[in-house]
C-alpha cells in the first residue's frame, strides 16, 4: 500500500483545533488520528466524545479512532456514529471473546476493525486475529502520550508481524504509532509496515503541512 500518515491531534493545540484540522486537511496527510483514553487502561485521560466531533466536523480525510480504554465494545455505535472510518481496540483491554465481539460488531457498523498490540505484548497473540481484522496496530511506545521515545524493538516486531500476515494469506495492514519520525519510517515500512501515526513529528515543528511532507519523503 502507498504510506499512509495520520498525524494524532493528541499533540494539536486544543486552543485552536479547527485550524489545525484545517492545516491537516491542507497537508498530504491520509488520515486523521484520534487517541481516546480513559485514565483507566491508560494511566491519562485525552479527550472524548464532544472533542471527537469537532474534529469530525472539520476533518475532510478518513478518522482513526484508537481506543485505549476499558470495555471499549460499549462505545462502538459512538464512534460509528462519528463518522469514523477505522476503528481499534487494544487487545489487553478484552477477552477472546470480547475481541471477537468487537471485531465483528466495528464490522457490522460499517467500519474498518484494527486490534492493537501494545510494547510488551508479542506479536504472535495477533494469530487468531489476522484473517477477521482489517489491521494490526503495532505501538512503538507505551500508550497513555504522545512526544515519548521509539522503543527500538518495534521494528523487528513489525517484521514478524507481516510475516504472520504473509503465512496466513490474510489482507491485513500494519500500522504503527508512537514514536514514528523521518529517522524509523523508511525502515518500519521496508518491514511491512503502511500507515504511521505521527503527533510530535507533525505538530511540535511549527509547520504541519511541511512536516508530513517530511515524513512521506523520508
Ligand atoms: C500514544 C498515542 C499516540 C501518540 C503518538 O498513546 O496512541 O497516537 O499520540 O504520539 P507521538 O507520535 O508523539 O509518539
Ligand atoms: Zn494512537
Amino acid at each position: 500500500m502507498p504510506r499512509v500518515i495520520a498525524p494524532s491531534f493528541l499533540s494539536a493545540d486544543f486552543g485552536h483545533l479547527a485550524h489545525d484540522c484545517q492545516l491537516i486537511n491542507r497537508s498530504a496527510a491520509g488520515w486523521f488520528h484520534l487517541d481516546v483514553m480513559d485514565g483507566i487502561f491508560v494511566p491519562n485521560i485525552s479527550y472524548g466524545f464532544p472533542v471527537c466531533q469537532a474534529i469530525a466536523s472539520v476533518a475532510r480525510k478518513p478518522l482513526d479512532a484508537h481506543l485505549m480504554i476499558v470495555e471499549p465494545w460499549r462505545y462502538l455505535e459512538r464512534f460509528a456514529a462519528l463518522g469514523v472510518s477505522y476503528l481499534s481496540v487494544h487487545y489487553e483491554a478484552c477477552s477472546h471473546r470480547r475481541l471477537r465481539e468487537c471485531i465483528r460488531k466495528i464490522h457490522e457498523l460499517g467500519m474498518s476493525a484494527g486490534v492493537v498490540i501494545n510494547p510488551e505484548t508479542p506479536a504472535e497473540v495477533l494469530i487468531p486475529y489476522l484473517r477477521e481484522i482489517d489491521y494490526a496496530l503495532v505501538m512503538g511506545v507505551h500508550p497513555g502520550y504522545g512526544g515519548q521515545a521509539y522503543i527500538p524493538e518495534t521494528t523487528e516486531k513489525v517484521g514478524v508481524l507481516a510475516d504472520m500476515i504473509a503465512a496466513a494469506d490474510a489482507d491485513c495492514f500494519i500500522e504503527v504509532d508512537g514514536g514514528v519520525s523521518v529517522n524509523n519510517i523508511a525502515e518500519l515500512e521496508r518491514q511491512g509496515a503502511g500507515v504511521f501515526v505521527a503527533g510530535s513529528a507533525t505538530f511540535t515543528s511549527g509547520d504541519p503541512v511541511k512536516a508530513v511532507r517530511a515524513l512521506l519523503e523520508a
